[in-house]
């Protein structure tokens, strides 16, 4: 199979079969991607994020406890006639910009066995065009425009392309870790862009072979499949998409990394979490003027602690 595809990338695959731990109990009994970033859904974000990369059709892969997405993404029509009745257009639009911003559709992965395994499930659905494949957790800030970077990366050198951030040394073991070729040329968007030479998932810090890290958007060759098809259970007893990337860079195949500069929230991590709700509620027409008093007048009765973060 050729790396190189005059075909650009058309669809996305989104997986949601993870379990959620760091976010119990809230994520007993509702899907962690449902949890929402001011009032919508986190994933909601992020199928936006697709659509307007030009990747209307999207694929999430789902597991167990999952079956609220499902509905999420589908039509609620007791709920939009009450709507339509009480005249509330405002609320009717926002209910259905769930369902119009993209075409999901759904395939259950079985068996949690890591995100290799998830992205594999995507195979029928994908076809052997490029395809882009968004973290939940990972939310890219509308204004910056990661995933248009990436395909055009992708569209101009064929292959796979990642998205990479400097974490720091010391954050490193939890990522997959990336090793680039010196020498970085600017993408249309302003970041970096960096040819990939080697990956691996999670190393101990002082084995990894950098501190640029894999972040949750990437774009990849349908080659990748048969790859992951292949690929024996890595750290964590899983089947690691890094795996298989590094298999793709050893077999010749390019995979181009986009260093972002831009806005990310992990929004799998509590903290992270609470800051991005912080900061995107304080952004908004809606609420963004009394958000932002409450904030100063908060911020002003705060104990002194003297530490600063960011
Ligand atoms: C996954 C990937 C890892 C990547 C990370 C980004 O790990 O395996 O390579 O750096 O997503 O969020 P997870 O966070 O699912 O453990």
């Amino acid at each position: 199979m050729t790396s190189l595809s005059p075909r650009p990338a058309r669809k996305a695959v989104i997986p949601v079969a993870g379990m959620g731990t760091r976010f119990l109990p809230a994520t007993k009994a509702v899907p962690k991607e449902l949890l929402p970033v001011v009032d919508r859904p986190a994933l909601q974000y992020i199928v936006e994020e697709a659509a307007r990369a030009g990747l209307p059709e999207v694929l999430m892969v789902t597991g167990r406890n999952k079956a609220a997405i499902e509905d999420f993404f589908d039509r609620h029509p007791e709920l939009e006639t009450a709507l339509e009745k009480k005249g509330d257009d405002s609320r009717l639009a926002s209910v259905h910009e769930s369902t119009d911003v993209a075409q999901v559709h759904f395939v259950r992965q079985g068996e949690a066995k890591g995100l290799g395994h998830a992205v594999l499930q995507a195979a029928a659905f994908v076809g052997d065009e490029p395809f882009a494949v968004l973290l939940g957790d990972d939310l890219i800030d509308a204004r910056d425009h990661l995933l248009e970077q990436m395909l055009a990366v992708q569209a101009e050198h064929g292959g796979s392309v990642i998205a990479l951030l400097d974490v720091g040394r010391e954050n490193i073991d939890k990522y997959g870790a990336v090793a680039v070729e010196p020498g970085a040329s600017p993408a249309a968007g302003g970041d970096e862009v960096v040819r990939v030479t080697g990956l691996v998932e999670k190393p101990p810090v002082d084995e990894a072979p950098s501190s640029l890290a894999i972040i949750g958007r990437y774009v990849l060759s349908a080659s990748v499949f048969d790859v992951l098809r292949e690929t024996a259970p890595g750290r964590g007893g899983e089947i690691q998409l890094t795996d298989a990337l590094a298999t793709l860079v050893e077999r010749g195949e390019p995979v181009h990394g986009v260093v972002f500069s831009g806005r990310r929230y992990d929004t799998g991590d509590r903290l992270d979490y609470l800051k991005a709700v912080v900061r995107l509620a304080s952004e908004r027409d809606d609420l963004g003027e009394p958000f932002r008093e409450f904030l100063r007048n908060f911020v002003a009765d705060l104990p002194d602690e003297g530490a600063s973060s960011s």
